[in-house]
């Protein structure tokens, strides 16, 4: 970056008071192409995409994706695929188990299918802004549990339904949107107020590629040594030779300190009444509810691939709109040096930071 520090403030006071008067799209779409100004709800992304339990208002008010968005290019619609996974009787998903050293990698963890283009800690772009008390919510834990000294394990089973892409690369002549054609006029290398201004009015990337549907998740918490002891025997012996017996043992209360209620990425009430009622494990006297179960279960994952709807975003890539400047290298490098000025800016200025 060869911008000076002044200058690097400067800016950013311009961004954060054109943000507030900012007009920027009048409409919000998951659609292939569509632009996005990540800098709008940097640090928030999730009070605008449901990938993460928000607030517990979804059973009345239904919304996957509510960002404002803008079309740059003309007729995408021939150059982009979308596909649903809906043939009956298998599990459309898989199950995984993340180790989390800290709350930082536990962050990571849940987003690591969201990427935005050059930005090196995508998942800050909706984790950034969160605090403890809200964060353990979403995350089914107790506050206390996000804030020591802890490991984690996310355990998590997804159901994916659509998923969208673009079948190739936008070709070089495709045709831009007028506004947008006229916008282009404004960058000039060298001026930052020009290349923000259109940032806000087009935006600072676009969906190159989503997929939708649902996800439960558990978030398992450990001491440190427990934690290592567990993620040290399961990588060496992988988690389909391990016998039922220790994979249950390494996730029961006397070896967790703490055990997640089990969640969906869209809150949904009815799917996360199921896993409690289906879910639980007893063991002499102790009972628990435990996603482990679903691991190898069959018939548990065929009831679950129904009941998993289309309600959350599991998935979603954010190319930088810098593709529209392909044919002029001068703008391209301008656009892109001021976007990654203004990333790290908001990088070091997050509250959890
Ligand atoms: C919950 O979400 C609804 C709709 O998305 C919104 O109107 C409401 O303000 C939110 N409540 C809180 C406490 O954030
Ligand atoms: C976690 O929080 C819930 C609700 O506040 C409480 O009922 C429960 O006892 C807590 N569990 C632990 C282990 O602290
Ligand atoms: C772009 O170029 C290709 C090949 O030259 C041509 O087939 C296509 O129609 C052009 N597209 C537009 C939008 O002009
Ligand atoms: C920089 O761009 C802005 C907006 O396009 C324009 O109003 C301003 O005159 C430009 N400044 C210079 C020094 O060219
Ligand atoms: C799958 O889960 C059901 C319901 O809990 C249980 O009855 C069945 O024995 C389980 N099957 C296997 C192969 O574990
Ligand atoms: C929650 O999931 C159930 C089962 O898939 C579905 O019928 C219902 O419409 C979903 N609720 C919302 C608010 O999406």
């Amino acid at each position: 970056m060869n911008l000076g520090n002044g200058l690097f403030w400067l800016v950013a006071l311009i961004f954060v008071a054109c943000n507030i008067c900012s007009g920027f799209a009048r409409e919000s779409q998951l659609r292939l192409g569509k632009a996005i100004n990540i800098f709008v709800r940097y640090g928030y992304l999730g009070i605008s995409m449901r990938v993460i339990p928000y607030n517990d208002s979804y059973e009345t008010d239904k919304w996957l994706f509510k960002e404002p968005t803008k079309s740059i290019y003309k007729d995408l619609n021939s150059l982009s695929e979308s596909r649903e996974e809906n043939a009956p009787g298998i599990f459309h998903g898989d199950f995984h188990m993340e180790f989390c050293d800290n709350r930082r990698q536990l962050y990571q963890a849940y987003f690591r299918d969201f990427t935005v283009d050059r930005l090196d800690k995508p998942w800050e772009a909706f984790t950034g802004g969160w605090f403890a008390e809200n964060a353990a919510k979403k995350l089914g834990i107790n506050t206390t549990f996000l804030l020591g000294e802890y490991s984690y394990v996310l355990v998590r089973v997804v159901r994916f339904r659509e998923v969208g892409k673009f079948k190739g690369d936008i070709p070089l002549n495709q045709t831009l949107e007028n506004d947008v054609r006229e916008r282009i006029n404004g960058i000039q290398k060298g001026n930052v107020t020009g290349a923000i201004k259109f940032m806000e009015s087009c935006g600072t990337h676009y969906i190159n590629s989503y997929t939708t549907g649902n996800s439960l998740y558990q978030v398992f918490v450990y001491t440190r040594k427990n934690y290592q002891q567990i993620r040290d025997r399961i990588k060496t012996k992988g988690l389909n030779s391990l016998s039922k017996k220790d994979l249950y043992d390494f996730f029961a209360p006397w070896h967790a300190v703490h055990l997640g209620q089990i969640r969906s990425a869209s809150s949904n009430a009815t799917v996360e009444r199921w896993a409690r009622r289906k879910l639980q494990y007893e063991y002499y006297v102790v009972k628990y509810v435990t996603l482990l179960k679903l691991h190898g279960n069959g018939t548990l994952l065929k009831a679950l691939d129904n009941l998993l709807g289309n309600d959350a975003i599991l998935q979603l890539d954010l190319k930088s709109l810098n593709v529209i400047f392909r044919n002029e290298p001068e703008k391209q490098s301008w656009f892109n040096e001021v976007l990654d000025n203004q990333m790290k800016l908001w990088e070091v200025n997050m509250p959890m930071n």
